[in-house]
């Protein structure tokens, strides 16, 4: 049997595993082994990296040209595809801040198209690993820190992505300290990692994934690519994971034998440590030919269970950045926009500032009235930059990012907009004064967090590393990428000062904003009381030192390529802010647990975001779940019921104010008497026109109840009364109710698998 007669069998109704273990009976030794690792020889790829870039062409794995086995090409994310000139969409946080999973869901959509326009059928963008602390230097590429938002969220980019193409959910797990990432070993107990760490890997793996990636730290003391309890006992045994696994790249695995036997399916993106190692582990009896079948089996099985998509034309590669991408990008990122604070001018310590210079106010300074803006004085260098986020693995080579400054030039043609970069005190305090309102823009870029390649620790593998490449390979492999290599990269990453355009953030140093961006913000708050800072940065910035100085503070994240449109219309109140916090914002640094970027080993518990502020009384400068918009919401009646197989809430909205709005109302739930915290259970938007009513219903399965037994090693729904509270955000007293859950014995839920009640 080749590959096509494997496709008309499963289009036929036959099981696509057991046509896959079929299919993999025909495999040579050498086939199958070949399938176990990327398709690309060590030194030719690493010579191509280090040439041209990482963003030129897919990584491919797992062909097999004599029976027809396609494989399947990798291609980067999460906020869009890492190839070809893609829309660049807002960072994941961003994303996150929409708590819209169906605007994500259409997100994955569009990228599912572009990945295939460019060649790629595996999308490596669904990073889940929690917020355990914002100063991680890939906190841009996940969604928040609270794991129920985060896996909703991930399981909608999943759902959308795998229409067109398979999905690959990362870092399993614990992976939240960056320039560690290569020694450290995370310890948490049994309880912590299935109630925080993992739900939302499980909530995406319910959902469909295709593949997981594991992470490169270890967890328990194996590392991750190498951990068996992780990867079989709890990914295939536990949650009927039946996809397959790939390693994080280059060291995700250090030993052959043992990665195979814990249950890694394929070590990438090179031929490197199984390609030198395997076959003597397997004759040593470190690793067994019963596992090699069992890892090709699953990676054929999941080729053949994504068949019909796979198989589906891929779109051309006009569909890149296409109007309607492009439209999708400034729609999410103007909802990813969280007004954090809007006040009248003149109101808090900036009143004893000078006088405001322009028109007098009584209300909120935001929106600005585009005919009262005379004079605009944006300032900031990052006003003026495109500014898309990380420079290593997600970075999305964009073409025509619209800057904020080109934003706010677009949106107000009638006003007089100067343009200081900060860099001339003097200069810019002057523009400042005169102007109607100014505008500062801070934040950070890939040079202050984002993936870390730097001193990586990986010195000590390099006796890992494989012999020459084999030349016919190495030929073929250039043959292949030949085409993609004079591919070049946009002005704003050709102008990095790195090789190739690979940048180094790593973790964040501080969760306060550079010196000289607090002094800029502070002297022209003190020129001008009509002063609104906007917080370009990848996760929650500590303000507390200077945003009570300034009437309104937006946090706007790195919002792609239509960033700077987006944010111009909430300024100029054509678009509403509704962008709700994914993370919390605390008063100081201290009040969160430490987050050490050298770390060797750390112990990982359940206490870290809102969780941590409120056990320790620390009231949070911006809760999680928070934003304001221009119009008020009151929330009137709710009710929960209990369904067989979950709790439908239903709520009232009123928006008492004078516009259409959006609004989250979000469900937190804590057991009587239990020793968890209250948790994020569910939540839903609804949108109102000013002084109507509408009604939210959010259904929330059981499983997010589920707390760990750990006598069974199982996740349960305990019986008891449920109190909920349905609120605004984490700090919001909302409506008190409750549900109670019966016991088993009593003929109520109480496992968690089952069927689930219908989502969002
Ligand atoms: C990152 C992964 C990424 C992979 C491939 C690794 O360094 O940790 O998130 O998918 O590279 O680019």
């Amino acid at each position: 049997m080749r590959f096509e007669g494997a496709q008309e069998a499963v289009a036929a109704g036959t099981d696509p595993h057991a046509v896959a273990v079929d299919l993999v009976a025909e495999m040579s030794d050498a086939e199958k082994l070949w399938c176990l690792d990327g398709d690309v020889p060590c030194w030719a790829g690493l010579g191509y990296l280090a040439n041209n870039g990482y963003h030129k062409s897919p990584f491919p794995a797992a062909r097999v040209p004599r029976l027809g086995v396609p494989g399947f090409a990798f291609a980067d994310g999460p906020r869009g595809v890492v190839i070809g000139p893609a829309t660049c969409f807002p960072v994941s946080m961003a994303r996150g801040a929409t708590w819209d999973p169906e605007l994500e869901t259409r997100v994955g959509e569009a990228i599912g198209e572009e990945l295939r326009a460019v060649g790629a059928t595996l999308f490596g963008g669904v990073c889940v690993n929690v917020l355990r602390h914002p100063a991680w230097g890939r906190a841009q590429e996940t969604y928040g820190e609270d794991p129920f938002h985060v896996g909703e969220m991930g399981a909608a980019l999943t759902r959308g992505v795998q229409r067109h193409a398979m999905a690959c959910v990362k870092h399993l797990a614990c992976n939240s300290i960056e320039n560690a990432r290569f020694k450290v070993d995370v310890t948490v107990d049994e309880t912590a990692l299935h109630e925080v760490y993992l739900p939302h890997f499980k909530r995406i793996v319910d959902e469909g994934v295709a593949v997981v990636m594991s992470a490169y730290n270890s967890v328990n003391g194996d590392f991750c690519g190498e951990n068996r309890a992780l990867l079989t006992d709890l990914l295939r045994d536990e949650w009927g994971f039946r996809g397959f696994v790939i390693s994080d790249w280059i060291f995700g695995i250090r030993d052959a034998g043992r990665s195979l036997a814990a249950g890694l399916d394929v070590e990438m993106p090179y031929r490197m440590i199984r390609a030198t190692h395997l076959e003597e582990a397997i004759r040593s009896g470190e690793a067994s030919w019963a596992e090699v079948d069992g890892s090709v089996a699953r990676i054929v099985a999941t080729l053949l269970r994504f068949d019909a998509v796979l198989s589906a034309p891929a779109p051309e590669p006009s569909v890149l950045a296409c109007p309607a991408h492009r439209a999708l990008a400034r729609e999410v990122a103007t909802r990813s926009v969280v007004l954090l604070r809007n006040e009248p001018v003149g109101s808090g310590p900036v009143a004893s500032g000078p006088v405001a210079s322009g028109p007098a106010a009584s209300g909120p300074v935001l929106p600005v009235d585009p005919a009262t803006i005379g004079t605009l004085a944006v300032v900031g260098p990052l006003a003026a930059a495109v500014n898309l986020g990380d420079g290593g693995s997600s970075d999305v080579w964009a073409r025509d990012a619209v800057t904020i400054l080109d934003g706010l030039r677009e949106a107000l043609p009638g006003s007089s907009i100067s343009f200081s970069d900060g860099s001339s005190t003097a200069a810019t305090v002057a523009a400042a004064r005169d102007a109607d309102a100014a505008i500062v823009v801070a934040g950070y870029t890939y040079l202050d967090e984002g993936e870390y390649i730097g001193r990586s620790g990986t010195a000590h593998l390099a006796h890992l590393l494989p012999g020459p490449d084999v030349p016919d390979l190495a030929a073929r492999f250039e043959a292949e990428v030949a085409p993609h290599a004079t591919v070049r990269p946009p002005p704003h990453v050709a102008a990095r000062p790195s090789a190739a355009g690979f940048a180094t953030g790593g973790d964040r140093a501080s969760l306060r904003l550079h010196d000289a961006d607090v002094a800029l913000i502070r002297a022209v708050a003190a020129a001008n009381p009509r002063t609104i800072v906007t917080i370009v940065a990848g996760s929650p910035v500590v303000i507390s030192e200077w945003d009570h100085h300034v009437p309104a503070v937006l946090q706007s994240w790195y919002a792609g390529t239509e960033g700077g449109r987006a944010l111009a219309d909430i300024i100029v109140g054509r678009a509403e802010p509704s962008g709700r916090l994914p993370c919390s914002v605390p008063r100081v640094e201290a009040h969160l647990p430490t987050l050490d970027a050298d770390a060797d080993t750390v112990a990982y518990d359940r206490w870290h975001g809102w969780w941590r502020l409120e056990r320790d009384g620390h009231a949070p400068a911006y809760p999680f779940g928070w934003g304001l918009g221009y119009t008020t919401f009151v929330l009137e009646e709710a009710r929960a019921v209990l369904l067989g197989t979950g709790i439908r809430i239903t709520a009232t909205v009123r928006n008492t104010g004078g516009r259409s709005g959006s609004d989250v109302v979000q469900v937190y739930a804590h057991r009587r008497g239990s020793d968890r915290p209250r948790r994020l259970i569910g939540f839903g938007r609804v949108d109102v026109d000013p002084g109507d009513r509408a009604e939210v219903r959010v259904d929330v399965a059981m499983d997010a109840l589920a707390e760990r037994d750990v006598h069974a090693h199982a996740m349960v729904v305990r019986s008891g009364t449920y109190d909920l509270r349905i609120a605004r955000h984490a700090a919001d007293p909302g409506i008190s109710t409750a549900v109670h859950v019966p016991s088993r014995a009593g003929g109520g839920p109480s496992a968690t698998d089952g069927p689930r009640p219908p989502r969002r």
